[in-house]
């Protein structure tokens, strides 16, 4: 579907779906060889980390540990366990729609976030979605089936078990009052000019560009910010690669396994 031009059953799919409830630089050097090494030992590739120009680390953290922040999802990387819960979910103190649980860190970042768009003009925003279990993932994905079909559904939703909100890591953040939410033109507003430039400050990346769907395999969603902390986020702005899928070297994620 293009995210131009939503059919009146794209809009009643995500107003049936809300009114659900669903809804230190280190430099780059080669290893230090001891001199009194032996020449097999001199060849023997020492394994190092994969620094950016910068130094940045792509190894910190883990990307395949559901409790890591830098967790990638996507629709060929499922949560594993498919049931994951995060152990630290609390209520962002936020305005909301649907219940504002995230993990304490993300919640954190996320009412300095709002906060500082309110003082630097951008006006005010809710959380429209938050963290979703399995179960709920399972209503808000099947909510979208019926009404626009599995092709439409996956354009747009993941599967039970594929939802990066089910991390507790990431948010669907509307303008207040309502104008464009959840749909294409929030990106034009000035909340979503203001949050696609500025998240990165705290911690946050637009996770479905306009321009990478083939890589996401999920339409332009400029409502839905993925906690990835501070460091990566900054990491991925200084050196705009816009996708989780390629800052990582990971393999597009258009559609699921057959
Ligand atoms: N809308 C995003 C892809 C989700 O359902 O997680
Ligand atoms: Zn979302």
């Amino acid at each position: 579907m293009s995210s131009r031009s939503r059919s009146p059953v794209f809009v009643c799919a995500v107003v049936v779906a809300a009114a659900l409830g669903l809804v230190g630089c280190a430099p780059v050097t080669a290893p230090i060889r001891s001199s009194s090494a032996t020449p097999e030992a001199a060849d023997t590739p020492t394994p190092t980390p994969t620094p950016t120009p910068s130094g940045f680390d792509k190894t910190a953290l883990p990307i395949d540990d559901p409790a890591s922040i830098w967790v990638v999802v996507n629709k060929v990387r499922p949560l594993e366990p498919s049931t994951y819960v995060p152990a630290d979910l609390i209520t962002t103190p936020v305005p909301h729609l649907n219940p504002p649980g995230l993990r304490s860190e993300a919640a954190s970042a996320m009412a300095a976030m709002f906060a500082t768009a309110k003082a630097e003009g951008a006006g005010g925003m809710q959380l429209q979605s938050a963290s979703r279990s399995y179960g709920v993932q399972v209503k808000v994905y099947n909510g979208y089936v019926s009404s626009v079909g599995e092709d439409g559904a996956d354009a747009q939703s993941a599967r039970p078990g594929y939802s990066e909100h089910q991390t507790g890591l990431a948010a669907d953040i509307s303008a207040v009052p309502l104008t464009c939410a959840l749909a294409a033109c929030f990106g034009q507003t000035p909340q979503g000019l203001w949050l696609a430039a500025n998240a990165y400050r705290f911690g946050f990346l637009l996770r479905y560009p306009a321009d990478k769907t083939a890589i996401t395999g999920y339409m332009y969603e400029p409502w839905h910010f993925r906690y990835i902390g501070v460091p990566l986020a900054t990491e991925m702005h200084a050196t705009g690669v816009t996708t989780l899928e390629e800052f990582f070297g990971l393999p597009p994620a258009p559609d699921y396994a057959p």
